[in-house]
């Protein structure tokens, strides 16, 4: 079977820059398509904005731009921030972009000409920060459900889509594939809704008269597409549907949409519905994980909590703040946002663990052995130390078997962990061989075990830890002499032990993460 590996972020909105929130999903969705790579998987990795809309026409109205000028200027911010976090994207898309336009128009006519989407009045609510329409059943004290801010009333002639035709196929749909929807909270969530309330029909326009920043309606003169029923079909506008049918065919079906819980009911009721309508199978999976909390509220910019990812990686670094994100909450779960959470982490997880592992390590090498690796010839070990080794060794080739299981589970922290659990064996090992000790006893194959098996550990840590940290890993192995081309490593090299090779040498540089006062 071919191995190839389709992820996607939301494309996020432009209204305003990006914030920690944004930056999540992307560096999770990140770390599995590096991940997958090091497997030896052809990955498509897809990110991109969400340009149209009124939030954003109004956001550009009050600079005094039109919605294009404005996407124009607020869409490089995501691009330079994804360069800054080390997001390794292979596609970015622009819903203002020519060839996602087409797909969405060919879409809407598919739907139409099957008789799917059909016109009629809409009288209800918008909420525009949002971008949902909501009935009046929906709506108390004409406050957004979703978000809590007041909703407006709209009645105009629209285009709906037959959502409710597919309520049942969607309920069978779930029922037979458990795991399209992940964490299984979230399952249970989208199905008890389905069994429980009926599917209106989907407004899926706005009048030109009210809207003018957006897709045209190809079967109207007067109407725009509604911004979510145009954002969706990114996913297979960007592998090429219905201009690419080799790329489409490739990718298509993506095997995980990565999101938070906002928008979960888009990706796992309205994309569905409308693939399936057009023909299309859905996606492998939707994951939707957990919220940034701060000071007790989902960060967002709307609630002006937000913190900037470029003020936190100017002093941690990048790799600490992908660290940290990853390593402090279970992914699925929310979490609360503190920059002293950021500290414990750089301090405790990174300088002493596995900072410190890579400095003492080099140091000896450099003490003991001038900076050269040696690989030991037979020597006379006793039963203790026999055991020692072994139970470094076990548990080093366990890694690449465990890790391979928490990443099927996107359980980032549970992976993270793992790695974590060799770094403080091996940090454990150096005080239980006591290097210094058998130094002075002039054992020398001794030694050189002893060096050897760290070192090694540090080259399947390595390994191990590029999709989440590659900059620091490209710094150990350069502290390490070995290629710092990090794109060049498989995962099967992490499950072979002593592929270090004799006669390596080390070029020792500064410490990785130098403690945080
Ligand atoms: N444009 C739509 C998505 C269309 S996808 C076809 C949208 N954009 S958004 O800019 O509001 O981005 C929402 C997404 O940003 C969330 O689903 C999540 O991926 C990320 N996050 C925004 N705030 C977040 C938190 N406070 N915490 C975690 N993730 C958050 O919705």
């Amino acid at each position: 079977m071919e191995k190839k590996f389709y992820i996607t972020t939301p494309l996020y909105y432009v209204n305003a820059a990006p914030h920690i929130g944004h930056s999540y999903t992307t560096i999770a969705a990140d770390i599995l398509a590096r991940f997958y790579r090091l497997k030896g998987y052809e990955v498509y990795f897809l990110t991109g904005t969400d340009e149209h809309g009124e939030k954003i026409e109004r956001a550009g109205k009050e600079k005094g731009m039109t919605g294009q000028e404005f996407a124009d200027s607020i869409a490089p911010r995501f691009k330079d921030l994804w360069g800054k976090l080390s997001i390794s994207y292979d596609d970015f898309i622009r819903t203002s972009e020519p060839r996602h336009t087409k797909a969405v128009q060919l879409f809407l006519k598919i739907l139409h000409d099957k008789g799917d989407i059909y016109n009629g009045k809409y009288e209800g609510w918008y909420c525009t920060p949002c971008e949902t329409f909501w009935s009046n059943s929906q709506v108390d004290s004409r406050i957004c459900r979703d978000c809590g801010r007041p909703v407006e009333e709209i009645k105009e002639e629209n285009y709906f889509f037959k959502l409710s035709k597919y309520q049942n196929w969607l309920i069978g749909y779930l029922k037979d594939n458990p795991g399209f929807i992940k964490p299984e909270s979230r399952y249970n969530e989208t199905l008890s809704f389905l069994e429980s309330e009926t599917l209106q029909d989907l407004c899926i326009s706005r009048p030109k008269s009210r809207l003018n920043w957006g897709i045209p309606i190809p079967f109207s003169n007067d109407h725009v597409t509604y911004v979510w029923f145009d954002a969706l079909v990114n996913y297979i506008s960007a592998p090429g549907f219905g201009v690419d049918e080799k790329k489409f065919n490739k990718w298509w079906p993506a095997d995980i949409h990565m999101m938070a819980k906002d928008i979960l009911r888009q990706h796992t009721i309205y994309w569905p519905i409308m693939l399936h309508a057009a023909g299309i199978v859905p996606p492998k999976k939707v994951f939707a994980h957990g919220w940034w909390i701060m000071k007790g509220e989902k960060m967002s910019k709307s609630k002006g909590n937000v913190v900037n990812p470029l003020d936190l990686i100017a002093v941690y670094g990048v790799d600490a703040y992908r660290y940290f994100l990853m390593r402090e909450v279970t992914f699925g779960l929310d979490g609360s946002f503190s920059e002293d959470g950021i500290i414990g982490r750089f301090n405790d997880d990174l300088a002493n663990d596995l900072g410190n592992l890579v400095n003492r390590t080099l140091t000896m090498v450099e003490k003991y052995f001038g900076g050269i690796i040696n690989k030991p010839k037979k020597y006379e070990k006793d039963n203790s130390e026999e055991r020692l080794d072994n139970a470094l060794l076990d548990q080093a080739k366990k890694l690449p078997r465990e890790l391979d299981s928490r990443m099927s589970e996107l359980n980032f922290s549970a992976a993270l962990t793992e790695i974590w659990g060799v770094i403080n064996a091996a940090n454990k090992y150096i005080e239980d061989s006591a290097p210094w000790k058998v130094s002075k006893a002039g054992r020398e194959e001794r030694l050189k075990e002893i060096m050897y098996n760290i070192f090694e550990i540090l080259r399947i840590v390595g390994i191990t830890l590029s999709p989440f940290m590659p900059t620091t890993v490209k710094n150990i192995q350069q502290q390490m002499g070995l290629g710092t081309d990090i794109s060049s490593y498989s995962f099967a090299d992490a499950s072979e032990w002593g592929k270090s090779k004799e006669g390596t040498k080390i070029k020792k540089g500064l410490p990785l993460f130098p403690r945080i006062k």
